[in-house]
C-alpha cells in the first residue's frame, strides 16, 4: 500500500490546478461514474503504468472537470508529476512559453506522468497554431511512452472522431471513453448564489 501524501499548496501550482478543484471530494464525482472512477482510482499505479488514461465527455456543468480534478490529485497525493491545463490555455502557454517554471511547456506536457487536458472544444480543432494535428502529435508521443491523459469535453465520441481523427485513434488504445451524466450543477450553484441575496424562486 502506497503512503498517501498531503497535497500543499505547492502541489496545486505545480499541477496548475485552479482553487475552485483544490478541495474535491469522492461525493462530488458524479454518480453516474463513481463506480469506474474509483475503481480507476484504486488501480490507479497500473493505470499510470501502463499509460492509459480517461475520455470524459457529457453535458455541461455534469461534473467532467470535478472528476478529472479528483483523479489528479489521487495521483498527486501518489507522489506522481502532474499537470492540469485547459487546452486553450495550453496553446497560449506554448505560443507565449510562459506558463510553467522549468523546461519548456511542451517538454513537460509530453512527458509529465499524468496530464489532464480540460475542455477539449470544437474550435480547439482549427485553431492553426496548436490545433487538431498537434494535439494528436501529442497524444501519440505521451501513448509511446506510456503517459496517461485525461481529456474532458463536450463532443461526443462521434463528433470528436470527426473533428479530432488522430488525436481520437490515439485515445483507442490510451483512454477508456466515459459518458458523464447527471444535472446541470450550475443551476443548484446559481440558485445558492440568489439564496444569498434573499431571491427565492416563485411558484415551485
Ligand atoms: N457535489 C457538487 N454539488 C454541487 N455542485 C458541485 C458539486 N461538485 C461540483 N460542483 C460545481 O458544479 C459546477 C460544474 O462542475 P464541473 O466539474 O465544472 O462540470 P463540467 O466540467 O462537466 O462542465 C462547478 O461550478 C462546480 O463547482
Ligand atoms: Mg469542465
Amino acid at each position: 500500500v502506497t503512503e498517501l501524501r498531503t497535497l500543499e499548496m505547492a502541489d496545486f501550482t505545480r499541477m496548475n490546478l485552479p482553487a475552485e478543484f483544490r478541495k474535491v471530494k469522492p461525493e462530488d464525482i458524479p454518480e453516474s461514474i463513481r463506480e469506474p472512477i474509483s475503481r480507476y482510482v484504486s488501480q490507479v499505479d497500473q493505470m499510470l503504468r501502463d499509460g492509459l488514461g480517461l475520455l470524459l465527455h457529457g453535458p455541461a456543468g455534469v461534473g467532467k472537470t470535478t472528476t478529472a480534478a479528483y483523479v489528479a490529485c489521487e495521483v498527486r497525493r501518489r507522489a506522481y508529476p502532474v499537470f492540469f491545463v485547459t487546452v486553450s490555455d495550453l496553446r497560449e502557454m506554448i505560443r507565449t512559453r510562459v506558463g510553467v517554471d522549468d523546461g519548456t511547456v511542451l517538454e513537460r506536457v509530453r512527458r509529465v506522468k499524468l496530464l489532464v487536458l480540460d475542455s477539449l472544444r470544437a474550435e480547439d480543432a482549427t485553431d492553426s497554431f496548436f490545433g487538431a494535428v498537434d494535439l494528436a502529435r501529442l497524444l501519440e508521443a505521451r501513448s509511446s511512452w506510456n503517459r496517461a491523459t485525461i481529456v474532458t469535453t463536450q463532443i461526443a465520441p462521434a463528433a470528436l472522431r470527426t473533428s479530432f481523427p488522430g488525436m481520437m485513434e490515439q485515445a483507442r488504445t490510451a483512454c477508456v471513453e466515459i459518458k458523464v451524466t447527471g444535472p446541470n450543477r450550475r443551476d443548484h450553484v446559481q440558485e445558492k448564489l440568489q439564496e444569498r441575496l434573499g431571491i427565492t424562486r416563485k411558484g415551485v
